[in-house]
């Protein structure tokens, strides 16, 4: 791939890199027992789904403002955003024309950085889990991991042209799976808990962009490859929380870092960064975000395939049950777990929610 940068992506605080310091054990299995079918069956499917982001139609043209100029002209010529969305601050239409394409630029910013630190961690899966199978299907992830970079760096920086740097939350999430030494850690933080959210979060985006053809064909593409890897996730952790093999305390650290994570991942999308970059007041805005029931039910939504996983590798415990009966995301321990379906539709309440707020159309909820 020869390739010219345009309009790089900023850089955080912390600088151009950033180093975690991990000591951990590297296994290698004498065995290849090649025994655990399903995996095996997953790194075939995973084999047989490899595609190229230079595939894709690049030069096709990508303008949130005249898409959301398109979706005004259709409803009467005025975006419902003030009337739906209830802001603190009634925006005129070039405003929220400039903050729908900065939301956007931001989500998918995170999508990006997220997609690094699957990268990193599932190379990490390769050395440290004992069977090799599950190191075949880490190292076919690896690969699908670099794709997903590819394929949202360049759409940020070739197509939107706006970008963000990793947020602190996502940060946090990310150094705490990646510097841990348990394998199992790893897995619960990355598989389980980041790929859980943004498979959610995919089907939402594909949802709401309907009108934009690449970002749906990237999405579709890349969702494909996420449904796999949390269920890689799930395969891997099914029978080690549920057979007594770890300790109460064992289990204790696994239920605190599940709870920790979860309200870093509920917090990680009230998009500060936006607000700040506008120069506005923050606290208010945060307050809208955290308030508003759209934001509000959209946050609890990318929860609803965390939510039946847990349940099927014996995390669901009374304490994580405690937790997420608080933050109103326990409603989702009845939808279908990876094991039992790959690929779900989003829940009926969020094509609910999609519904109302584009007034019986599907495709414009943000604006
Ligand atoms: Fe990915
Ligand atoms: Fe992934």
């Amino acid at each position: 791939m020869n390739y010219v940068q345009k309009n790089p992506l900023p850089i955080p605080e912390m600088g151009t890199h950033h180093s975690v310091p991990v000591q951990m054990d590297t296994i290698f299995d004498w065995e290849y027992a090649l025994k655990a079918q399903q995996l095996m069956a997953l790194y075939e499917k995973g084999k047989a789904g490899t595609w190229n982001a230079t595939d894709l139609n690049w030069d096709q043209e990508v303008s949130i403002e005249k898409l959301l100029a398109n979706r005004r002209a259709m409803s009467g010529g005025q975006s419902p955003f003030n009337r739906l969305l209830n802001p603190p601050v009634e925006l005129s239409e070039d405003q929220i024309t400039e903050f729908n394409l900065n939301m956007n630029a931001w989500m998918l910013s995170q999508f990006l950085h997220g997609e690094q630190g699957a990268l990193v961690a599932t190379a990490k899966i390769v050395q440290t889990v004992p069977n090799e199978e599950a190191k075949f299907y880490a190292a076919n992830q690896v690969a699908d991991e670099a794709r997903h970079v590819e394929a949202y760096h360049r759409y940020l920086t070739e197509k939107l042209g706006v970008s963000y740097p990793v947020n602190t939350e996502l940060g946090k999430i990310l150094d705490a799976t990646c510097s841990d030494s348990r394998w199992d850690v790893t897995y619960l933080g990355m598989q389980i808990m980041v790929e859980g959210l943004a498979l959610a979060a995919f089907g939402m985006i594909k949802l709401m962009m309907m009108d934009e053809p690449l970002i749906q064909d990237i999405t579709t593409r890349i969702m494909q490859d996420e449904a796999r890897h949390v269920a890689f996730g799930v395969i891997s952790l099914q029978d080690l929380y549920t057979h007594g093999a770890l300790t109460p305390q064992e289990m204790r650290e696994r239920e605190d870092f599940i709870i920790e994570c979860t309200y870093l991942m509920r917090d990680r999308l009230l998009m500060g960064q936006v607000y700040q970059r506008f120069g506005w007041d923050e606290d208010l805005w945060l307050k809208w975000a955290v308030t508003t029931p759209f934001m509000a039910a959209f946050r609890q939504l990318l929860f609803s395939k965390i939510v039946p996983n847990l349940r099927r590798i014996g995390l669901l415990t009374p304490r994580v049950r405690d937790a997420y009966e608080k933050i109103g995301i326990l409603k989702y321990e009845h939808e279908k777990d990876s094991t039992e379906e790959l690929l779900s539709a989003p829940p009926k309440e969020f094509l609910e929610l999609i519904a109302n707020m584009s007034g019986g159309q599907q495709a414009a909820p943000l604006q």
